[in-house]
């Protein structure tokens, strides 16, 4: 088991039987404190406000009417939930906004038009894990990774099998597809190749305009969560539909521990976003636990940025490579060290992630490798 206490532990599986309704503070008996953060000594001695959460851009923001991943995590911690609980249902916001195309309820399909979710969680108390890999039909399959942690002795559960265990713990069942994600699933599936029979629109009139919009691209979204709590216990999770247009059963970083999520309770947590191919073959978030626990430690943005280096340095064919010589795509890791001290780092230059730290929730830009233009 996770450690939960058993009051706790009800609470978490009422909330994920509850399904899309069941992730605002109300719905999980949660009665919000006027708190602020503590401050607390972390692991290096030095003073940092206790307790944080980082998450990839996605983590903040969202509709104006709800609130963002990162607040309900750190909501739900300061009304005395344990961080795993706080990151699965700040993410689980994410997951059934149908706006978010790379996660949960409208994320981009396979090819076959289908959508497929992966996931992971891990708990630093009890070096827990659980993960969920081309799950269909099911909005959050974050939470059935947790219950993969709580209510199972396995790591990984995968397709119809991860299907058949939602099912057993009461997951509703719906269609993720939405209309926008299928007309961009559409539009992909009549530009790819000029060799079958799916054309654009205006291909077969008398005068076609430039019809073909030629220029899709696969996309690799997804979001990372971890937080530390103020007792200085760490979690993680990360959560995705994956790559859009993807062969069915291809399965990214996200539900692969020590790739697209690693925590070590005794040093930090770290996870990703980005091709998956590329984080899997160089065990990124591992990587970046591993080099914060080094003597003398990196700081969680440097060891970002070594992780990014090694997936630089491991890139050699040229299909994946830049005529610089550089990696063609993106890739971006997040990390959080026991004492509250956080960054992020993304091979170029651009990208920002979100934080609740000090009181405050923020975008701040992430470390980089190469300048934008160089
Ligand atoms: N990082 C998400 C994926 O590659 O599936």
């Amino acid at each position: 088991m996770s450690g939960f206490t058993r009051r706790e532990f009800i609470s978490a599986s009422a909330a994920a039987a509850a399904g899309a309704a069941g992730s605002s503070p109300a719905a999980l008996g949660v009665v919000l404190p006027r708190q602020e953060p503590a401050a607390a000594a972390g692991a290096s001695g030095a003073a940092a406000n206790l307790p944080v959460v980082i998450a990839s851009s996605n983590g903040l923001g969202g509709p104006p009417a709800r609130k963002s991943c990162v607040e309900l995590a750190m909501e739900l911690m300061l009304a005395g939930k344990d961080p795993l609980t706080a990151v699965v249902e700040g993410v689980a916001l994410v997951e059934a906004d149908p706006n978010d195309q790379s996660v949960g309820y409208g994320g981009l399909p396979n090819e076959d038009g289908v959508v497929e979710l992966d996931a992971s969680v891990m708990y630093g108390p009890s070096h827990r894990s659980g993960a969920v890999a081309g799950l269909q039909r099911i909005m959050h399959p974050s939470r059935v990774a947790k219950l993969v942690l709580e209510r199972t002795d396995h790591c990984l559960l995968v397709g119809e099998g991860a299907l058949r265990f939602a099912r057993a713990h009461g997951f509703e069942e719906m269609n993720l597809l939405t209309e926008a994600s299928r007309k961009a699933w559409l539009k992909w599936k009549e530009n790819h190749s000029d060799d079958d029979d799916w054309l654009p629109e205006g291909s077969n009139e008398i005068s076609p305009q430039a019809a073909a919009d030629r220029a899709w691209r696969h996309t690799f979204g997804t979001i990372n969560c971890c937080a530390v709590s103020a007792a200085g216990d760490l979690a993680g999770v990360t959560t995705t539909s994956g790559l859009s247009w993807k062969i069915p059963g291809r399965v990214g970083d996200s539900p692969i521990i020590g790739a697209g999520l690693y925590v070590d309770n005794e040093v930090g947590a770290a996870g990703s976003t980005g091709r998956g191919e590329a984080v899997i073959q160089t065990c990124g978030a591992h990587t970046i636990v591993e080099a914060m626990r080094r003597d003398p430690g990196l700081s969680p943005a440097d060891a970002c940025k070594e992780a990014c280096q090694r997936i630089v340095d491991k890139t050699k064919l040229s299909r994946l490579r830049t005529k610089e010589g550089r990696p063609d795509f993106g890739v971006i890791f997040y990390a959080v060290r026991k004492d509250g001290t956080f960054g992020a780092a993304s091979i170029q230059e651009g990208p920002e992630f979100a934080v609740f730290a000090g009181g405050k929730a923020r975008r701040e830009k992430c470390a980089f490798l190469y300048p934008k233009g160089s």
